[in-house]
């Protein structure tokens, strides 16, 4: 549904993103994940004709996006980073005037509008100012705009940043109910955001792409240790000798400002409780103990430093 090739975007001497490369296939939830500045919102701003690539393909649905901007855009709907809402206009009023710009008949508009307020449970909000909403609908009213004329394509550019954590897990049921009907790709930086929503993952950082792969393939590939966190109320001076010949040990961290140890473990290990057991028999006073998980830090590191082993 979504093909990408070699896609650059040079603004002046900077190159924001550098020879991207990805298709997403019909009904396929697809996420790009990076931190700010890796080149998202750039990607989805040019696979929306809101600007042309430098160099490169892009096509929706078959048809290129800078030859035919017309046809691709008929089949997208775009949430940008910001979503262009009216504030001085009524949900409705608002709606009805994103429809007559797309070109939707009467009758479309119509039925688009009763869709959306119903997908979107913006009934009750409809004759309201957008001013006066909160956070959380005007990031409804975002999504309704971009679903109003029931695109196959949906682009949401970090549709969940700056909602509360109930109005984040409404907007990913959402996401996750276009899943198979629709062909989404969506932008955050946050790790299990798209590991929930998605079902391929594509990683970029500095404007490449470090990895394209199933949230669990990734965290397979990604996870090459079991990480445990353990700090000691006593610690003899030797301890981190005392842990490093423990069995099953990769490594041993010192503790830095945070006054814990941290160990990792052979894949597939849970040495918790012998861990435990260890520290508490010799009598140094356990105070915490528990597996870390991997960040997006974490996996930035990882990924970018072995990057040659990667698609
Ligand atoms: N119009 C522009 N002119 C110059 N640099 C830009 C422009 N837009 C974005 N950039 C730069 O391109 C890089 C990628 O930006 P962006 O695509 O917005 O990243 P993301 O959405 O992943 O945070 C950033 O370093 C940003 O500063
Ligand atoms: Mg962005």
């Amino acid at each position: 549904m979504i093909e990408v090739q070699n896609i650059t975007k040079r603004y002046g001497d900077f190159t924001a993103i550098d020879r991207v490369t990805f298709t997403v296939d019909k009904g396929e939830v697809l996420a790009f994940l990076g931190p700010n500045g890796a080149g998202k919102t750039t990607a989805m701003r040019i696979l929306t004709c809101f600007m042309p690539a430098t160099e490169g393909v892009a096509r929706v649905a078959g048809f290129d996006c800078f030859d035919q901007p017309i046809e691709v855009k008929r089949r997208i709907g775009y949430l940008p980073e910001h979503p262009p809402l009216y504030q001085e206009l009524t949900v409705t009023e608002y709606l009805t005037f994103v429809g007559r710009i797309k070109g939707m008949g009467a009758e479309d508009l119509r039925s688009g509008l009763d869709r959306v307020m119903e997908r979107l449970a913006l009934g009750d909000v409809r004759h309201r100012l957008i001013a006066n909403l909160s956070r959380g609908y005007q990031q409804r009213v975002g999504l309704a705009q971009a679903l109003l004329h029931d695109p196959p394509v949906l682009i949401l550019d970090e549709p969940t940043l700056g909602l509360d954590p109930k109005q984040i897990i409404e907007i990913r049921e959402l996401i996750k109910s276009l899943a198979g009907s629709h062909t989404v790709i969506l932008s955050t930086h946050i790790l299990p955001e798209a590991t929930a929503v998605c079902q391929r993952v594509v990683i970029i950082n500095n404007g490449r792409i470090v990895a394209v792969d199933s949230p669990e393939g990734l965290s397979a590939r990604l996870r090459q240790s079991e990480k445990i966190r353990v700090a000691v109320k006593a610690p003899p001076a030797d301890l981190a000798n005392r842990f490093r010949a423990l069995p099953g040990i990769l490594s041993v961290f010192e503790p830095t400002e945070s006054g814990a140890f941290l160990l990792e473990y052979e894949l597939g290990q849970d040495r918790r409780d012998e861990l435990a057991r260890f520290v508490v028999d010799n009598g140094w006073g356990l105070l915490e103990l528990k597996t870390v998980s991997m960040t997006l830090e974490d996996v930035f590191l990882r990924l970018t430093q072995h990057e040659e082993g990667l698609e």
